[in-house]
């Protein structure tokens, strides 16, 4: 099938390199023209596992191409919108400006035979107002929301857990087309949940709503451990054996951020708000409330640690918000880098894969590349996102004068950091001492 994708950001991208891959002749249509020609050229203009390889296969083989002119979604029998909804400056709602340009630059390019299919994560009832502008072309419109997880954008894509599909009443055709676009998802027997578009677009909110209060939930007991000397990590794997409440999802620790959890709850409560239910989703202010305090007490501790030195160094490994991603929007990690060194603190830090985003947001930061050098002068080290590389070090053969490491994700063996001589202070867990 002929199709195009518009918006070519973790989402977009992925989606275009994926549908190519399962045969279908598909353009990625983005404004960001340096964006476009390194798609273009088979280069990632992000990191993403798989995603490389799979772009340079695809761009290569025919049937993927890039474009910033909308008018080469022409002829496309299906479009994808997978344009960004951040949040609005100033207010917590989501921002549309993207969804409604991407929408009126297909009017003249769209007619009977198009299917207009959202991904992009929207406030409910954007869908109806989206299928209202289009109706004039005989265009139709299906919402089928996107639930990757990024580090694992090329898989989940291709296998997901579940398809949505939100149709206008009585709308089969849409749904026998959006099918045969994803043939060979349905046919490995994935779910597929066909529904009317509040619903579908209110799956998307409400599963990352659920997600993000179940991290909440354990960094709010952490604080509670805290104060009364608990163990968080003890607590979540016994509650987690429990399957009605299950262990994933309930690791504590800096908080969430990224690109999705932070913004989207605090749409889907502006949303809230002015359909009627405010108070139905007060509890996300709460939830999110958690989050952040999360990443004062990460720099409350660093900056204690740092401060019963006398040269008061830090070293930050993990800038990106979540292992195996360069993302580094809303990054918990990096926030906290920020502020020791802005708070006077001498700073450095490394990532695996998020150096260069990490300076283009914090030009200031001295971020160094590799991990050897970013310890090798530090009195404190904070891990802040939970890589491999960090996960698998061997402590005692780091060669830094750090005493103290601070557990930000709750992922290090903690004794064996101990064994090679490091106080280990943890979020939500007693610090251990260094055996005299
Ligand atoms: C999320 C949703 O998972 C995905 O379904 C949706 O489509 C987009 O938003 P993503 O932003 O890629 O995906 O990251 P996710 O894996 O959900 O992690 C979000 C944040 O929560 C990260 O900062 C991660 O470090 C943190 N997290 C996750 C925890 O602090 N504890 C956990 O137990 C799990």
């Amino acid at each position: 099938m002929k199709l195009a994708v518009i918006g070519c950001g973790y989402l977009g991208a992925v989606h275009s390199a994926a549908m190519a891959s399962v045969g279908h002749e598909t353009v990625g249509i983005d404004i960001d023209e340096p964006r476009i020609a390194l798609l273009a050229s088979g280069k990632a203009p992000f990191y993403e596992p798989g995603f490389d390889e799979l772009l340079r296969e695809q761009t290569g083989g025919g049937l993927l191409r890039f474009s910033t002119d909308p008018a080469a979604a022409a002829g496309a029998s299906v479009i994808f919108l997978a344009v960004g909804t951040p949040q609005t400056e100033g207010s917590n709602a989501a921002d549309l400006r993207y969804v409604d340009a991407a929408v009126e630059s297909l009017l003249p390019h769209i007619d009977a035979n198009t299917l207009i299919v959202g991904k992009s994560t929207v406030p409910v009832g954007t869908a109806a107002r989206l299928a209202e502008k289009i109706a004039h072309t005989g265009a139709k419109l299906l919402w089928n929301p996107e639930f990757l997880r990024e580090g694992f954008a090329v898989q989940d894509t291709l296998d997901p857990d579940r398809l949505v599909y939100g149709i206008a009443d009585g709308d089969t055709a849409s749904v026998e087309k959006l099918d045969d676009v994803y043939s060979s998802i349905i046919e490995k027997g994935t779910a597929r949940i066909i529904t009317d578009y509040p619903t579908a677009e209110l799956v998307k909110v409400s599963a990352n709503a659920f997600l993000a209060t179940k991290i909440s939930f354990i960094n709010a007991m952490a604080e509670i451990a805290e104060q009364v000397g608990a163990d968080v990590t003890e607590l979540a794997d016994a509650i987690g054996v429990d399957n009605r409440i299950g262990r994933r999802f309930l690791n504590s620790g800096l908080g969430f951020g990224g690109g999705c959890l932070p913004k989207d709850i605090r749409a889907f409560q502006a949303r809230a708000i002015e359909v009627g239910a405010g108070e139905s989703l007060r509890f996300l202010e709460e939830v999110d409330r958690v989050n952040l305090r999360r990443r004062e007490r990460g720099y409350d501790l660093a900056a204690r640690e740092a401060d019963a030195t006398s040269t008061k160094r830090v070293a930050v490994l993990g800038l990106s918000f979540k292992p195996n991603s360069d993302d580094v929007r809303d990054s918990a990690p990096l926030d906290i880098a920020a502020r020791l060194h802005a708070t006077g603190y001498s700073v450095t830090a490394y990532d695996p894969k998020a150096r260069e985003t990490a300076r283009r947001l914090h030009p200031g930061l001295d971020v160094r590349d590799s991990l050897a050098d970013a310890v090798a002068q530090a009195d404190v080290i904070l891990i802040g996102t939970e890589w491999s590389e960090f996960r698998e070090l061997d402590p005692s053969s780091l060669e830094t004068p750090a005493a103290v490491v601070i557990d930000g994700r709750n992922t290090l063996d903690r004794e064996h950091w101990r064994a090679a001589g490091f106080k280990v202070v943890s979020l939500g867990r007693r610090t251990l001492e260094v055996e005299a």
